[in-house]
């Protein structure tokens, strides 16, 4: 099957423009989606930093039951938003605040991690929370860190059960053993998936260390669960650079 996605994005990140721009971890985490659609469909999907969405198109694409794209920056979720009519998805532009997922599938949600609510965090319950390229800044890493705690403690039960019993899929075939535990993993409470190139290893510790001092643990699953080479864009940038980090509340 071929999927052509049109996305506006910046390509001029040496002006600064880097909020707009397409990351390789989004990519990688969109391969990652697509290899392995079992993981989010029907699953309540909730991404921070979203940039210019292509995570969401994916989501979307691979019929997660909600889909929820969030960014800090007003003018990243503008081009969000015309990325998704670009790609003829019907979303709703809402605060976090009046966020209902009766509404309608994909929503696009205005979040600054340093000023997001708790008790409006509280109400999204989210089975998975996608991310990538966002543990870049230091001072910004506390605050998602703060996020990814609140969204990661569960408070009711999986919305779908994780379907061990689909042998004629050929990826759960071969990699059945992680796909597995990560679909049990997921039926004991919500995750996080964080996709990363670590362009800064202390910058990356301390990431780690902010986990841990908010219970969450944090496991780099890249070389376990492998995704496909399905998008040529990912070409131009080395594959062998994003690592893949699962994250869970510890109990
Ligand atoms: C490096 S870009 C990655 C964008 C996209 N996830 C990708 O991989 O293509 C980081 C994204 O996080 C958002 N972001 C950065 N700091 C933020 C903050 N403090 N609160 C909310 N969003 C933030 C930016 O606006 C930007 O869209």
């Amino acid at each position: 099957m071929q999927m052509v996605v049109p996305l506006q994005c910046s390509l001029n990140m040496l002006q600064g423009d880097t909020r707009c721009a397409l990351w390789p971890s989004s990519l990688f985490l969109s391969e990652f989606i697509l290899s392995y659609t079992e993981v989010f469909t029907k699953k309540l999907c909730f991404e921070v930093g979203s940039g210019v969405g292509l995570l969401g198109v994916c989501l979307n694409h691979v019929k997660a039951s909600q889909v929820v794209l969030t960014d800090g920056d007003a003018s990243s979720l503008e081009n969000l938003k015309l990325n998704l009519e670009m790609n003829k998805i019907e979303n709703l532009d809402v605060s976090l605040d009046k966020s209902d997922s009766s509404l309608c599938t994909v929503q696009c949600i205005p979040l600054s991690w340093e000023s997001a609510e708790e008790s409006e965090l509280w109400r999204f319950q989210p089975d998975i929370v996608l991310g990538a390229d966002v543990i870049y800044d230091p001072s910004c890493l506390p605050h998602l860190v703060k996020v990814l705690s609140i969204l990661l403690t569960r408070r009711k039960p999986i919305s779908s059960k994780p379907n061990n019993n689909r042998d004629t899929d050929r990826k759960a075939k071969l990699e059945s053993s992680n796909l597995k535990s990560l679909l049990e993993q997921m039926a004991t409470g919500p995750v996080a998936l964080i996709a990363s190139v670590i362009r800064n290893i202390d910058t990356f510790n301390y990431f780690r260390k902010l986990c841990s001092q908010n219970n969450l643990d944090i496991r780099d699953i890249t070389g376990s669960i492998w995704p496909f080479n399905l998008l040529p864009y990912m070409d131009s940038y080395r594959r062998s650079d994003v690592h893949l980090f699962l994250q869970s509340y510890s109990k």
